[in-house]
């Protein structure tokens, strides 16, 4: 991977556009539409300009670099699952008993030594360049503004290094970057996350906390970067296994922090636990926004880079994105490191519409009453594991996780109140339906059974029937679509335009209960009904299990939106919509091709929005 843009041209089908696009929404908008077509490609912008700034700059952008599935394992080498395989095999290493067993291990305790990074004692390809501080100005890096309601322009595939205080630890994480000026980020490792804690370590000794910021070079060092390795584990050891090759790492200019020799730009500074200011907002991977919030900065002292860098980027956004891709790595990779806690799991599958964290799909062997909780308990507890939301456990019988359609039929078929377990614990920094920031509602169900449950809905009505029963009891129901009305629970999806806490509106129908087995309730504004898999992504996103989800008079689960009405205090945020007027501008030119049907099926646009395509 020496030179990214020769290796995607020719492994890739990178996808070159000379056309002058503007940083602030345009390049974004159009790598978040490219991503989302069955057939994405990496997109290389060789003029990104800021219109408003008056800035062209001599850096290309390089987007959606894991665009599907097959250039992700290439970027591997191999596929996640043989990565995986590697992992097991370390994992169950034995001491060797005969003399054949002994020297079968040495060429694999061998390439051990490839896993370890190396530091060199010379400068990088990353430092042919140095900008002293006095001339450091962030504005020559082509920084993007994705969303027109974010709070400036944000790095968003910056790999940002660390250490703890003692400087036994190294840390590699992916977070965001906000450009403030042309000396200052703000730095959002949130609050769970291993930067933070070492954040902590200075704050509490009144030290300033040195960070190197590295952006580009071979892939895998993003992938690395949202690796949600244990804690104190750098992550430059995965990327040494991936490689069989160790990371070569040469030493930041002013810290002592080492980075990849190979990246293409590197910002180095340090973070005073002193100085905090609002970052924020930001258009995010769960689609909806993150609000502002106070969060630590960081003070440029230099930027460092190659003669011709690369500025590699991400758009986040509603699914599917390019973290589809690299969670889907993600989840390969670290089956075998969840098995030593729960050695029974089969496998695991987080469905990109349930954004990672909100929803896991689990199959399981069981042996005993109670081991799907167990392992619930087990997930929450662990690691970045813990911010999963909403859990559902099959036995080994059941359709492949994969398979939404046969699954949610199995799972459906075995769902009773009595499977399902509610309960409280840590949620993601991002989660914005608890009622409580960091700690909320988890949902467990237990569908590891063989055998279906009895009942089925007493008598089942077709979806005007039915519409007309619930509007006599609450004019605010405005749509109506049953879903699975073949399984002993069919799912009634309601849109509501919504007056009351949703509990009322449950009340008033709950003499429906021989017709409806499971009701989901959703605002009328910007759900389609007809959009299962939007509507899954709104559903998991905008629920907290123990303040929404209802066991009595049925099965009921409230979406809408929360406000005063539910006696909800923090802010609701809003969705991340593109702004109509780039998409009519890009559509002219060509430069994307898109209609009505993809920009309702992704909710790129709020409902009712037309926009003019090329
Ligand atoms: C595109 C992308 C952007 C991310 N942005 C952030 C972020 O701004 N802050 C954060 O804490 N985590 C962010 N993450 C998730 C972290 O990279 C991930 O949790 C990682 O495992 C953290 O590493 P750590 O455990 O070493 O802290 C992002 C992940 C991706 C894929």
């Amino acid at each position: 991977m020496e030179d990214v843009i020769a290796w995607l041209k020719e492994n890739g089908n990178l996808k070159i556009i000379d056309e002058p696009l503007d940083v602030e929404l345009e390049i974004p908008h159009v790598a978040y539409i490219e991503v989302k077509k069955e057939d994405s490609r990496p997109l290389l912008f060789t003029k990104p300009i800021n219109k408003a700034k008056g800035i062209e700059y001599d850096m290309p952008v390089l987007m959606n670099i894991f665009a599907n599935r097959e250039i992700t394992q290439k970027i591997f080498g191999k596929h996640p699952d043989e990565v995986a395989e590697g992992i097991e095999e370390l994992l169950k290493l034995k001491p060797p008993k005969t003399l054949k067993a002994k020297l079968a291990m040495i060429p694999k305790l061998f390439s051990l030594k490839n896993v370890f990074p190396k530091r060199l004692g010379f400068r990088g390809e990353c430092q042919e360049v140095v900008i002293p501080k006095a001339e450091v100005d962030l504005d020559r890096l082509p920084i993007l503004k994705t969303w027109e309601e974010d709070g400036g322009p944000f790095i968003t595939m910056g790999q940002v290094y660390t250490q703890s205080l003692d400087g036994t630890m190294q840390n590699l994480g992916m977070y965001r970057l906000q450009q403030y000026d042309k000396h200052r980020l703000g730095m959002h490792w949130q609050i769970h996350k291993d930067a933070s804690h070492f954040f902590d370590q200075y704050q509490k000794a009144g030290r300033k906390m040195p960070v190197s910021v590295a952006i580009g070079g071979d892939p895998l060092y993003i992938w690395c970067g949202q690796a949600p390795m244990p804690h104190g584990m750098f992550e430059m050891l995965l990327y040494g296994f991936v490689r069989n090759k160790n990371a070569q790492l040469v030493k930041s200019v002013t810290n002592d922090i080492y980075i990849p020799r190979d990246v293409d730009v590197v910002i180095e500074g340090f973070v005073d636990p002193e100085k905090m200011e609002i970052e924020g907002p930001f258009g995010d991977h769960t689609g909806y926004y993150t609000l502002k919030e106070p969060f630590p900065v960081m003070e440029v002292e230099t930027i460092t880079m190659k003669k011709n860098p690369v500025f590699a980027a991400t758009v986040v956004g509603k699914p599917p994105l390019e973290d589809k891709y690299m969670g889907w790595a993600t989840e390969r990779v670290f089956l075998p490191m969840l098995k030593p806690m729960a050695p029974d799991l089969i496998d695991y599958y987080m469905p990109e519409n349930g954004v990672f964290h909100n929803l896991i799909l689990a199959k399981m062997q069981v042996h005993y009453p109670g081991h799907a909780q167990q392992f619930m308990h087990a997930f929450w507890g662990v690691g970045q594991m813990s911010f999963v939301k909403h859990a559902v456990f099959v036995g080994e019988n059941a359709p492949k996780l994969e398979a939404h359609e046969a699954f949610s039929e199995y799972v459906l078929n075995r769902l009773s109140k009595e499977n399902i377990l509610i309960t409280q614990g840590i949620v993601d920094h991002l989660d914005h339906a608890s009622s409580r920031q960091f700690v909320g509602g988890k949902l467990g169900i237990d569908a590891t059974m063989d055998t279906e449950v009895d009942a089925g809905p007493e008598s089942l009505l077709n979806d005007d029937e039915l519409l007309a029963l619930c509007q006599e009891r609450s004019a605010d129901i405005k749509a109506l679509k049953q879903y699975m009305t073949h399984t002993k629970n069919p799912v009634c999806v309601i849109a509501v335009e919504k007056r009351e806490s949703q509990q009322q509106t449950i009340a008033k129908l709950a003499d429906l209960s021989e017709h409806i087995k499971v009701l989901v309730i959703v605002d009328a504004a910007n759900n389609d009904l007809d959009d299962p898999y939007m509507l899954v992504w709104r559903v998991v996103n905008n629920i907290d299990a123990q303040r929404d989800v209802h066991l009595e008079p049925f099965i009921a689960v409230d979406a809408t939106n929360k406000g005063g009405l539910d006696g909800f205090e923090r802010e609701w945020p809003g969705d991340t919509f593109c702004t109509k007027e780039v998409l009519d501008r890009l559509g002219e030119k060509g430069i994307i091709n898109i209609d009505e049907t993809f920009i309702r099926k992704f909710g790129l646009l709020p409902f009712g929005n037309q926009v003019k395509t090329g």
